[in-house]
């Protein structure tokens, strides 16, 4: 069979409607050159790994040049490689490899904030308040008699304030900058002409490079309304919070649309058209913006996140996704794991309702968790959303049913939320410990060097090497189950089953039937021919926590 052309003439303009997405954290993947960092000849080497694995895409989180404040998302050059991850030419054989193994790939944007190693923001520290340069970013003078407090009190989401004064040239204290995440992060001033073009080169320059999408960070915060009298930000990151009339002043205000309208003309500039999906922490009402025809396309999609695990919850979750995604012609994502939240594995063997941040403060053991019980579930909910109408976003070492690393040891922490947030968020490392590939190798084979995260010995238990070829292991799992996706995708509809208050049972237009029983008491499965289920089924009893997907026979 001739392989789809990904480009030109035949290739799916529609391809990101249901495809599988995986993310690969890179620093964490697999490190080629022992210095402990994960790179991009690594993930060249693991293409064939990603091919077995099954998926349409990866989505590479920042591989740009960085001081790594922020594990990345601090950009120094935005048109450049981290010289530890590798080079341009190592990037175009990684499209190349991938393309050749018919899996695209989209490129993480981070257009809110540069680092402040960025040219853009040194030369703005050098220069005058009131220069260009400045206005590049959001500088002003602060308040109190010799301008020693920051012009306002909004916070940042790293904690504590949101403003960082500078020094002058001469070492005297200068004006604030805006930072809605770490001092490292400048915001970008949004109104600036500059700015958006400079953005467009870049989104051309990745585009040209055969990029087939992109990965639009705190795509919500880009226009800001920094006039006087400034408007309170009481909280940030709470989005019960914010308004949903545009009226915030940071977030998801009407005008940050006009600038996806003028991505949407570069990406419409190629053939396919480049996609993009927005990471808008919004209201549900209001994510939609972001994902129509004449902006972004694709919204991220983490209402799962927070159901709980009932089938009534799951069940209206999926039905209000797609009504949303439905209404601008969009396809819903799923997601259960990213390197921003503790894995699910983890996440599913804890009582429901567990204050998550305490639990990672007391090293993962308040409470303890049921890792089985984690795991099983895991499982059973990542098929539900192989199943479900849309794409899906899976995050590197959720197919080893990786657990979060709760208790690595606070010297190793490298996420600036524990530093600037004084001890008491211990932040998002433990789901970016790097993946163990051989059990019996040293550093599981992520380096031959020291790992920039500890891993623990635990991890050989979970080594990719111990999973292949193992029938039931999770591994051969989701290889089972993107295969059979494959062959059975279908419109992007579905009809609910009613099969008791604690399935999750849904078809698809062509017979294909999902259950997911997530009480304790096995169910007994209706007619159809088995096609894969997360757990063993005997004698067509579904035992509980564990999804199985049927199909009609004819
Ligand atoms: C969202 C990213 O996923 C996260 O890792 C990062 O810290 C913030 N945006 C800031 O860029």
């Amino acid at each position: 069979m001739t392989p789809e052309p990904l480009t030109g003439e035949g290739a799916d303009e529609n391809w990101w409607r249901q495809a599988v997405v995986y993310q690969v954290y890179p620093r964490s993947f697999v490190d080629s050159d022992g210095d402990g960092l994960g790179d991009l000849r690594g993930i060249i080497a693991r293409v064939p790994y990603l091919s077995s694995l099954g998926v349409d895409a990866i989505w590479l989180s920042p591989f740009y040049p960085s001081a790594l404040a922020d594990g990345g998302y601090d950009v120094d050059h935005y048109r450049e490689v981290d010289p530890r991850l590798g080079t341009l030419d190592d990037f175009d054989d990684l499209v190349r490899a991938l393309h050749g193994a018919g899996i695209r790939i989209f490129v993480d944007i981070v257009p809110n904030h540069s680092s402040n190693r960025h040219e853009w923001f040194q030369a703005a520290l050098a220069a005058a308040p009131g220069s260009p340069e400045r206005d590049r970013y959001h500088f002003r003078d602060g308040r109190g008699e010799h301008g020693e407090l920051p012009p306002n009190d909004w916070p940042s989401h790293f904690g504590p304030s949101a403003w960082t004064r500078t020094t002058n040239p001469d070492g005297t204290p200068g004006q604030w900058y805006l930072h809605l995440f770490a001092p490292e992060q400048p915001d970008f001033n949004w109104d600036n002409q500059e700015v958006h073009d400079d953005f467009l080169h870049t989104l051309r320059f990745w585009s040209d490079r055969g990029v087939d999408g992109f990965r639009v960070d705190v795509a919500h915060a880009l226009k800001k309304d920094m006039s006087e009298p400034y408007s309170p930000v009481p909280s940030i990151g709470i989005m019960s919070d914010y308004p949903i009339d545009g009226s915030h002043p940071l977030f998801d205000r009407d005008d940050v649309y006009e600038v996806y309208r003028a991505w949407r003309a570069v990406f419409d500039e190629y053939d396919p058209p480049r996609v993009a999906v927005a990471e808008a922490t919004v209201p549900v009402e209001r994510r939609v913006n972001y994902a129509t025809r004449d902006t972004l396309g694709q919204a991220f999609n983490f209402d799962l996140l927070g159901t709980p695990w009932r089938a009534s919850a799951f069940r209206a979750t999926i039905s209000h996704s797609l009504e949303l995604a439905q209404s601008t012609g969009s396809s819903s994502t799923w997601t259960l794991s990213n390197h921003d939240i503790i894995r699910h594995a983890s996440r599913y063997g804890l009582p429901e309702g567990t204050d998550l941040e305490r639990w990672l403060l007391s090293n993962g053991t308040e409470p303890q968790g049921d890792a089985a019980l984690g795991l099983r579930r895991a499982r059973a909910a990542t098929m539900l959303l192989l199943a479900l109408p849309g794409s899906v976003y899976l995050y590197q070492g959720e197919e080893l049913g990786l657990p979060e690393v709760a208790d690595l040891p606070t010297e190793a922490i490298q996420d600036p939320i524990w530093i600037r947030d004084g001890g008491a968020r211990k932040g998002r490392d433990g789901c970016r410990v790097p993946l163990p590939w051989h059990h019996d190798a040293p550093s599981f084979g992520f380096t031959t060097g020291t790992p920039h995260l500890p891993m623990p010995a635990w991890f050989a238990d979970y080594a990719a090497d111990l999973q292949h070829g193992v029938e039931g292991s999770t591994l051969e799992l989701y290889r089972s189950a993107l295969r059979t996706r494959r062959r059975l995708q279908t419109a992007e509809t579905l009809t609910w089953v009613e099969l008791g208050d604690d399935a999750v049972a849904f078809t698809r237009d062509n017979g294909w039937l999902c259950i997911m029983n997530v009480g304790s008491t096995p169910m007994t499965l209706p007619e159809g021919e088995l096609v894969l289920a997360s757990e063993a089924v005997t004698d067509g009893v579904l035992p509980g926590d564990s999804t199985a997907w049927l199909r009609a026979r004819p």
